[in-house]
């Protein structure tokens, strides 16, 4: 059968638009596709200006701080998102001059594979290394990502059943939601080297996740702490968040976004439950605000005065889509009707930054560690990166659709 004709199409959608079927705030939208198109546009013309106005300066784009652009380190915990969101914008346009900066950028966190302090490897490699390798496939990609999950796997704790996150606080073996990210390149190492054994801690590692780190609603602690002898959790706290008990945006979206990447890896369909469980507590939660961009804590006690987290709606908008194609079609609208919200939101002047503004950075209103007083209200790197991905995901989406009346 032949694909409608547009006219029909239009006359139907106005048939429904008069019969009130369709909201008229929709109707004034621009077509996602528009949205989308209009974005990546947009954030190539802002990277080359990020690009030229850093001059060759030492470090990685993080974040910004009293009026100036924070350059930090290959050893940063974000260190990977830049380059990661200069190999997006290589896959976005085809244009070999965001090969050959991100491929620049990339190469100056080689060393980091070797570093067994951290379990961020995943950030920092598998956004840089793991895209390089993806679009443009060098041998030497491949090998930096294997001796990175060697490091990763070196943190990995049998009686624990978990990898530790951190080596600094109080805690002798702490945990975070957040390290659920890191799982991707232990998957891809398994396959990839022929190890199963990175396959195995990442399983045995979301496993643990799962039993600990999650109350009875789908919201998740942001630390659980373990006694490495016995294995056992001894505390359920936070870092980041409002408080212990409290839902951190940005730690429900990493779970989100973990549990429905490990279903991807595994097809284990209790991760694909779990997944959908923290997406019904996210997109039904009565603190949600009806841009959906979250505030930086579901439980930030001034809400509605408290700050956004752009990034943790980038990074839940990603999610969202992945997981609304795994799902059954009633849930699969929800999830996506609120990514796309999410996208129209990040992608309007509410959050998108004027082109040549912010420093270059795409978007405006993160929040990094509102307990520290630390990037609160600022462009942070890793939202502009999930923001990309996300524009990416609804991209390849819309192309799988069937044309519709611009409202998909
Ligand atoms: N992984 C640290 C953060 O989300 O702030």
């Amino acid at each position: 059968m032949s694909p409608p004709k547009k006219i029909p199409r239009l006359a139907s959608f106005l048939a429904l638009l008069l019969a009130g079927s369709v909201p008229l705030a929709a109707a004034a939208e621009p077509p996602m596709r528009e949205v989308v198109r209009d974005s990546l546009e947009f954030s190539a013309a802002q990277y080359a200006f990020m690009l030229s106005s850093l001059e060759g300066r030492p470090g990685y784009p993080r974040s910004v701080a009293k009026g100036e652009i924070t350059l930090v380190p290959a050893s940063d915990w974000t260190s990977g998102f830049f380059p990661g969101s200069l190999w997006y914008l290589f896959e976005a346009t085809g244009d070999p001059k965001w090969r050959m900066a991100a491929a620049t950028a990339t190469a100056g966190l080689k060393a980091m594979k070797e570093n067994r302090h951290t379990h961020d490897l995943g950030f920092m490699l598998y956004c840089s290394y793991g895209n390089a390798l993806r679009l443009a496939g060098d041998a030497d990609d491949r090998e930096v990502l294997l001796a990175a999950a060697e490091s990763l796997s070196t943190r990995f704790n049998a009686t624990v059943g978990s990898i530790k996150s951190w080596d600094h606080g109080q805690w002798a073996f702490p945990v975070i939601i957040d390290n659920m990210m890191n799982l991707e390149l232990l998957c891809w190492a398994a396959r990839a080297g022929n190890q199963p054994r990175y396959r195995e801690i990442a399983v045995a590692h979301a496993d643990t996740t799962l039993r600990n780190h999650f109350r009875a609603d789908g919201s998740s602690y942001h630390v659980v702490a373990y006694d490495p002898v016995t294995g056992k959790p001894l505390l359920h706290v936070t870092h980041q968040g409002a408080a212990d008990e409290s839902a951190w945006a940005r730690g429900q979206a990493w779970g989100l976004y973990g549990f429905t990447m490990m279903y991807r890896e595994t097809r284990d369909r209790r991760y694909l439950e779990q997944a959908k469980k923290i997406a019904d507590f996210l997109v039904n939660h009565p603190r949600l605000p009806a841009d959906k961009i979250p505030y930086w804590d579901f439980d930030a006690p001034d809400i509605p005065a408290a700050p956004r987290d752009a990034s943790a709606a980038a990074i839940m908008c990603s999610a969202l889509l992945e997981l609304s194609d795994n799902v059954e079609p009633a849930a699969a609208g929800r999830y996506a009707a609120v990514a796309e919200q999410q996208l129209r939101s990040l992608a309007s002047p509410a959050y998108r930054a004027k082109p040549g503004e912010n420093h270059g950075f795409l978007l405006m209103h993160s929040t990094g560690n509102f307990p520290k007083r630390d990037e609160v209200d600022v462009p942070i790197n890793y939202a502009d990166y999930y923001f990309l991905e996300a524009l990416l995901r609804s991209k390849a989406r819309l192309a799988r659709l069937p044309a519709a009346n611009g409202h998909e």
